[in-house]
């Protein structure tokens, strides 16, 4: 099939490479002339497993290329649109200045019988405001959001858990629904559930998501506090409860938080939305959850502070990590930046590394030193905070071997995922979060 992919960030780069992976022929478009350029040229423009390998593979085959020409959608049937949906500044709510640009621009190119696919996550209720316009171009607008995670994005697109698709009612939704079907036939054929139900659904499907995995990492963060002053172990608890199948141990991992381009601007545009719906009172709790995961980041820099007797003054501290989360540079709204920040900010030399996200560190916080070798950052610090848990730290620092290179022997596990008995066993004076 011919498809267009509006929007070439994290989300819409891949899912127009991972269309053309299954064979259909994509175009991806952009207004970021370098982000096309990029991409054009077969260089993936963000840190992505798996995304470089199906880019080349797409453009070599001619299944795949990138304009920022809004005229080259002219004559594909589906036309995702995968801008993004940022906070406003000053509030709470999501801006949809991007996606309303978007549609706007993609109007005049659309002939009747194509289809829209809004996958950007957006207020419940926007589809619903969004339709007329399509529909007076004899186009059809469906939304069917995204459910890719960073890091997992190219299989996650090309193999997801679940498609939904938001259509609207009577045979122009059936119609829209078969297309969607055929868009993504390797998954439908193997049996993926494809759900198929009205825009409002579609639109809350994915906020709900969100919202509940970032209530599930709150919720065990909360515990995590609760294990502070009890003296309890928050990842054993996590283990013992996430064993009861209905409760499951996946984002139970206790530590700074949730950060990223999506959990926390998404409960917060939830909250704003459900205000502004009269039913503010029904999602209350995200406030708390949102709370809780910002009280993290600040634990982390109170235990930072204990550890080094009071004060980190002067002190050196090398903090490993920077993205939000492993196999992926995103650093917005990182957790793990912010403690590096702060700890700035109270007169530490700070010291971050980070296997892919220093570039994009730099440029938002140049204040801070980066130094991208592991062992060279590790070199005379006199405390340690692990922020990240790529493998590099969890899996492959030998706490002996690190101990050869620092001053001190403070190590604090801001992710939970270090060996603790290891690291002690080596001579470090380990602190956990919600660990005793
Ligand atoms: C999230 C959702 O998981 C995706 O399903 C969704 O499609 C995506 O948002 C989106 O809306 O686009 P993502 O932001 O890539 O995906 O990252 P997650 O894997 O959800 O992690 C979010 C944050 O939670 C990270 O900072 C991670 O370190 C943290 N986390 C995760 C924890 O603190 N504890 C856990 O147990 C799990």
């Amino acid at each position: 099939m011919r498809l267009s992919v509006i929007g070439c960030g994290y989300l819409g780069a891949v899912h127009a490479a991972a269309m053309a992976s299954i064979g259909h022929e994509v175009v991806g478009i952009d207004v970021d002339q370098a982000k096309v350029e990029a991409l054009a040229s077969g260089r993936a423009p963000f840190f992505e497993p798996g995304l470089q390998e199906i880019l080349t593979e797409g453009i070599s085959a001619g299944r795949l290329r990138f304009t920022t020409d809004m005229a080259d959608a002219k004559g594909a049937a589906v036309h995702f649109v995968g801008v993004g949906t940022p906070q406003q500044k000053g509030g709470y709510a999501a801006d949809l200045t991007y996606v309303n640009a978007a549609v706007d621009a993609l109007l005049p190119h659309l002939s009747p019988g194509d289809l829209v696919a809004g996958k950007s996550t957006v207020p419940v209720g926007t589809a619903a405001d969004l339709a007329p316009r399509v529909s007076a171009t004899g186009a059809t607008l469906v939304w069917n959001p995204e459910f890719l995670r960073e890091g997992f994005a190219v299989q996650d697109t090309v193999d997801p858990d679940r498609l939904v698709a938001g259509v609207p009612h009577g045979p122009e939704g059936e119609r829209a629904a078969e297309i969607l079907r055929e868009v993504y036939h390797p998954s439908v054929g193997k049996g993926t559930p494809f759900i198929v139900t009205d825009y409002a659904t579609a639109e809350l499907v994915k906020v709900a998501a969100n919202a509940f995995l970032a209530t599930k990492i709150s919720f065990i963060n909360a515990m995590a506090e609760i294990a502070e002053v009890t003296g309890a172990d928050v990842t054993q608890l996590a283990d013992a409860i996430g064993h009861d199948a209905r409760i499951g141990r996946r984002f139970l991992g206790a530590g700074i938080g949730f950060g990223g381009g999506c959990l926390p601007k998404d409960i917060r545009a939830f909250s704003a939305r459900a205000e502004e719906l009269g039913r503010g009172e029904s999602v209350a709790f995200l406030r708390e959850v949102d709370e809780i995961n910002l009280r993290r980041r600040d634990h982390a820099v109170t235990l930072t502070i204990q550890a080094l007797g009071g004060s980190v003054f002067e002190k050196n501290v090398t903090v490993l990590g920077a993205a939000f989360k492993p196999h992926s540079d995103d650093i917005r709204d990182s957790p793990a930046l912010d403690v590096a920040v702060r700890l700035h900010g109270l007169g530490a030399h700070v010291t971050v590394t980070d296997p892919e996200a220093i570039t994009n560190a730099k440029n938002i916080h140049p204040q801070l030193t980066y130094i991208h070798d592991r062992d060279e950052a590790l070199t005379g610090a006199d405390a340690v905070i692990v922020v990240t848990e790529w493998d590099q730290y969890r899996r492959e620092l030998d706490p002996t071997h690190a101990k050869t290179l620092t001053r001190g022997t403070i190590i604090i596990d801001g992710r939970n995922c270090l060996d603790a008995t290891a690291w002690r066993n080596a001579g470090w004076t380990y602190h956990g979060m919600g660990r005793p």
